[in-house]
């Protein structure tokens, strides 16, 4: 019969297969679920001839890189290599400001940042040693978004599917490529890593960088990452993340709006709420918060934030609306 627990060792022994008994992998770990389950599954599967490779891109939310370092490290003992890569990955997107032109730049630098990686991961191995695979959390949904499922067209290139550049050193290893969040969870929790980790909401790859409408710019980064600390410390304090599947939130960078605080006119910048209910993120609906949870979010960002002045929801299912808005 099918069970999580079947899943589990049945991907540790595809995996032990697919590297052989001598191969070293590296994973690129996102912070989110699907990538610390996958590098879970490899490392379950050839121990520390797997290492993981933690690229900040610059791209995170706020306090994410420290807690990736502690809560992952933490649960698994892996071996993890932080990659600074945030003024590679702000160069290569300066002055672009379309959805997949960004997302193909991301992955792109992403795949860059790891090769440059494998240099750091043998340093001390054996002359000759090569990384020769690269693990990926792709899901079953990413693949069928991306158009790579039968008979899809491509919606989004997720970071971690479209993008990927000609001369690709790596063969993939995607332990997850046939499941869907909630199987990944459970996957997750049976393999022993903890609830902040399994239970976290999705967060894409490309990070804040589709979370900016326009241009990306260090400064867009930093007042985005204000109003989404703030988005996150309210629902929390609320009760309320159990509730809903994310809360992108967006920086709508190159609109502009009056307002009047004080004594005086402003002129800043909307962002706006996603929050959204989902089973798989194939398909998701608006979610219903309380108005005073609301309340709370918009009159601490537009305090808070000097920039923003006005704070939006955005009440669009999927379809016709995607969850992230680029
Ligand atoms: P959309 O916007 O396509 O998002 O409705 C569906 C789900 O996927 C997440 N997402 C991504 N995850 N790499 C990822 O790992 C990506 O490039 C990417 N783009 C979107 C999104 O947050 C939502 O949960």
């Amino acid at each position: 019969t099918w069970t999580i627990g079947n899943i589990a060792e049945e991907q540790i022994a595809r995996i032990r297969e697919q590297i052989g008994p001598d191969g070293r992998a590296i994973c690129g770990l996102s912070g989110g679920v699907d990538s610390a389950v996958a590098a879970a599954i490899v490392q379950k599967a050839i121990g520390d001839r797997l290492t993981c490779v933690y690229v900040d891109h610059g791209l995170m939310r706020k306090g994410e890189t420290e807690q990736i370092e502690r809560d992952f490290v933490a649960a698994t003992g892996a071996k993890l290599v932080i990659v600074d890569a945030e003024k590679q990955f702000l160069d290569a997107l300066a002055g672009v400001s379309e959805p997949e032109a960004k997302r193909k730049i991301i992955g792109r630098e992403f795949i860059r940042a790891f090769e440059g990686a494998e240099l750091e991961v043998i340093k001390d191995a054996p002359a000759g040693t090569k990384v020769g695979f690269l693990v990926q959390g792709t899901l079953y949904p990413d693949i069928v978004e991306s158009g790579h499922g039968a008979g899809t067209s491509t919606i989004k290139s997720h970071h971690n599917v479209g993008g990927l550049p000609e001369d690709l050193e790596f063969e993939l290893v995607e332990p997850l490529r046939e499941l869907f969040k909630d199987e990944v969870r459970a996957v997750g929790a049976q393999l022993g890593l903890p609830s902040v980790i399994v239970q976290r909401q999705p967060f894409p790859g490309p990070g804040l960088g589709i979370r900016i409408i326009g241009e990306v710019t260090r400064e867009r980064l930093d007042l985005l990452r204000e109003a989404d600390a703030i988005a996150r410390e309210e629902m929390t304090a609320a009760g309320l993340d159990g509730d809903i599947w994310q809360m992108p939130v967006v920086l709508l960078a190159d609109v502009r709006s009056v307002g009047v605080q004080g004594d005086g006119r402003t002129y800043g910048h909307p962002v706006v709420l996603r929050p959204v209910t989902s089973e798989d993120a194939m398909t998701a609906d608006w979610a219903r918060l309380p108005y005073e949870v609301l309340e709370g979010i918009s009159t601490r960002i537009t305090n808070e934030v000097a920039e923003v002045n006005r704070v939006t929801v955005d009440i669009t299912s999927k379809p016709p609306g995607t969850i992230e808005w680029e």
